[in-house]
């Protein structure tokens, strides 16, 4: 894990290790963020086995600019008028997710909504036009740990993982971006963050109110209501009965299912994180009366597994 100051050849050797599925640490005006292709499923999974989250929450998806962002993302008015006002800066705005943009589920953990900004430093910039890829990224510390605002703190946190640190000094900000969701029918503040209200509700001419902190994530209603397949899972099955789908890991799945995904037949978390939230929709949509899911072992990346896997089995 090179800490590399951020040359225009450190930024270009990033960005080929973004390319090819590696992880890079980067600074942006808020915080450092732990950057991976958002494109490519496997490579957030490492983000998330980096961080240690026990939950997979949803990451922030980093791009150039407004045009870049309606790739991803369906923008209104309101969503154009706060990006024209504030970006390249520290607003994230939640927005429906554009279909077929190719994001991974697991950047999103499956919602149909998807958080973006442009962010304000000339490293993430640099580094965005380099690897012409969209950057998803949480702040670069371990979960429940302080975001990291210089790469010696991201060095002392996450050690090994990423396959480069960029230094770019410390962050001007030093607190995270101001997340804003724009998918509903009015704009609501989700994290309080480097913009304040104030200066949103200036743009909007209107109030804008506060969910209680991560409210679409953290109460599990909503957070269910988005998530969760409409065929019941079975949990910790170890055999298939008639008319169910299997949702497998490892290599002695049972047999009998009339459509089976196996998310690691190796039995590799990473692998079956990266598979997750597709291989529910895949099963999802089979027609099945059930989906067997085997057990999943709970250490590593298995927690966050299990987490969605007992959210997504209570939904119903
Ligand atoms: O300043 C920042 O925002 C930093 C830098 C690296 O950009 N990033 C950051 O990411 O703080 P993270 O993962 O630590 O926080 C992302 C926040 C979380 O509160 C998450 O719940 C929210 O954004 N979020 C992401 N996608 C969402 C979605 N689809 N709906 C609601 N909230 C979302
Ligand atoms: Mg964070």
């Amino acid at each position: 894990m090179p800490v590399l100051p951020a040359t225009e050849e450190a930024i270009g050797q990033a960005a080929q290790a973004l390319a090819k599925g590696d992880i890079v640490a980067f600074p942006t005006e808020t915080v450092y963020g732990l950057g991976a292709n958002a494109l490519d499923a496997s490579a957030v999974a490492r983000v998330f086995a980096a961080k240690e989250r026990p939950r997979f929450n949803p990451l922030i998806v980093h791009v150039p600019d407004l045009a870049a962002a309606e790739r991803y993302a369906v923008f209104d008015d309101t969503a154009r008028k706060l990006a024209s006002a504030f970006w390249p800066g520290p607003l994230s705005l939640v927005l429906p997710l554009r279909p077929g943009g190719g994001i991974a589920d697991l950047v999103t953990a499956g919602l149909d909504t998807i958080a973006l900004r442009a962010p304000n430093h000339p490293v993430a910039q640099a580094l965005l036009a380099a690897a012409k890829l969209p950057i998803a990224a949480p702040s670069a510390n371990r979960s429940g740990r302080i975001s990291p605002t210089r790469a010696s703190h991201v060095a002392a946190e996450l050690g090994e993982t990423p396959a480069m640190i960029l230094d770019g000094g410390p962050c001007a900000r030093g607190i995270e971006s101001t997340v804003v969701s724009v998918a509903g029918d009015a704009p609501v503040l989700l994290r309080l963050g480097a913009i304040p209200r104030e200066d949103i509700e200036d743009v909007l001419g209107a109030r804008l109110p506060q969910a209680k902190e991560d409210a679409a994530i953290a109460s599990p209603g909503q957070l269910e209501r988005h998530y969760a397949p409409n065929t019941p899972l079975r949990l910790a099955a170890t055999e298939v009965r008639a008319g169910e789908a299997l949702l497998a890991f490892g290599p002695t799945p049972p047999k009998g299912a009339r459509h089976s995904v196996n998310l690691s037949p190796a039995g590799d978390l990473e692998e079956a994180a990266a598979k997750l939230f597709a291989a529910l929709r895949e099963l999802d949509a089979g027609g099945a009366s059930a989906i067997a899911v085997m057990p999943i072992p709970n250490h590593g990346l298995g927690e966050a597994i299990n987490d969605r896997l007992q959210r997504a089995a209570k939904a119903r």
